[in-house]
């Protein structure tokens, strides 16, 4: 049946239409909030590369978070930036670190937010990579004990997800293991399954000083240019024992969030990154783009790719732009 019999305009006439036969609605439950964890009391400093995101101390965050929760915000995650780092980032898994006070911090005062860790060795060595080096490269397999250590560290201290974003082979397995052995088989892994050496993540190693001191990370990052290997890496790590699996970067990357979305049946993640939410901001405030509508359509493209769980700087916006809508 084709025009004049069909006519598609018929269902687009009025917005109580369009409300009816949409198909893809973004909700504030799929929104995971990060932020930056930083040393100190009473800090809330401007992050200079992502306008609009913060260095917050412990204290400060609690704040913050409850705020979140207010909102509808259903999730954050952390991320630590340090006192001091060493050749093995020992600081991401000490008992009293940046993370994992503010895990207890917040933990004591609500409890009704689920806290997700982002496990990872980058912000806390001094090299900048992701996992231990051996004769100038990264060491897959020393670096998974290391891993695990900070993983469960986080979870001692009230983490309620896990998410490891190194990369290395094994990780996943390495630390279910460690998590079970310790009575932590009822928490979940969030894994970057399949995490591509993008150059998208400028912004965020300025805001987390975690840019690698020598060459880069495509020694473990995926290739962009690799489609089929993302879905190898996805199964790998629900084999491993992932509970939910993300792509990283979003945009550039919704083929595989489509993929991943039809032949796998875990719940999928996906990061709208630094650079994604940086080059909004920029056009933004330059007034080249219209910041609401078009963080609304790209973050409605990223869940009609299939996403159920999107990781966005615009967490907080969004969630107060639905309350404005409803
Ligand atoms: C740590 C990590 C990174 C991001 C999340 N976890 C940086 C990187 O891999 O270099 C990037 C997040 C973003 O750009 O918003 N490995």
């Amino acid at each position: 049946m084709y025009f004049p019999d069909y006519r598609p305009r018929r269902l687009r006439r009025t917005e109580t239409l369009r409300r009816m036969v949409r198909e893809t609605v973004l909700s504030v439950d799929d929104l995971i909030q990060p932020f930056f964890v930083v040393p100190g009391t009473g800090v809330q400093e401007a992050i200079s590369s992502l306008p609009g995101q913060f260095h917050w101390s412990v204290d400060k965050l609690v704040e913050e978070a409850v705020a979140i929760r207010d909102l509808g915000i259903p999730a954050v995650i952390l991320f630590g930036l340090p006192e001091a780092k060493d050749e093995t980032g020992s600081a991401g898994q000490a008992e009293d670190g940046v993370v994992q006070r503010a895990l207890r911090a917040i933990k004591k005062r609500i409890n009704d937010l689920v806290l997700i860790t982002d496990v990872c060795l980058c912000e806390y060595t001094s090299h900048g990579h992701c996992g231990v080096l051996k004769d100038g490269e990264v060491d897959n397999d020393a670096t998974l004990e290391l891993l695990a250590q900070q993983a469960l560290s986080h979870v001692q201290a009230g983490a309620d997800m896990v998410a490891p974003s190194d990369m290395m082979d094994g990780r996943v397995a390495e630390i279910r293991q460690v998590l079970d052995d310790h009575g932590f088989s009822h928490i979940p892994i969030m894994s970057y399954a399949a995490k591509f050496a993008s150059s998208f993540y400028g912004p965020f190693r300025e805001a987390a000083q975690s840019t690698p001191a020598f060459g880069d990370r495509r020694g473990y990052q995926m290739d962009p240019a690799n489609g089929r290997e993302a879905l190898r890496e996805v199964a790998l790590d629900i084999e491993e024992g992932a509970d939910i699996v993300m792509v990283k970067p979003a945009l550039p990357f919704l083929d595989i969030i489509s993929q991943v979305r039809q032949e796998f049946d875990r719940p999928v993640a996906a990061y709208h990154v630094s650079g994604e939410y940086a080059m909004i901001k920029a056009a933004a405030e330059k007034g080249w783009l219209d910041e609401k509508a078009v963080v609304m359509e790209a973050l409605t493209g990223v869940k009609r790719a299939g996403a159920d769980l999107i990781l966005t700087y615009f967490a907080k916006d969004v969630a107060t732009w639905l309350k404005g809508a409803s």
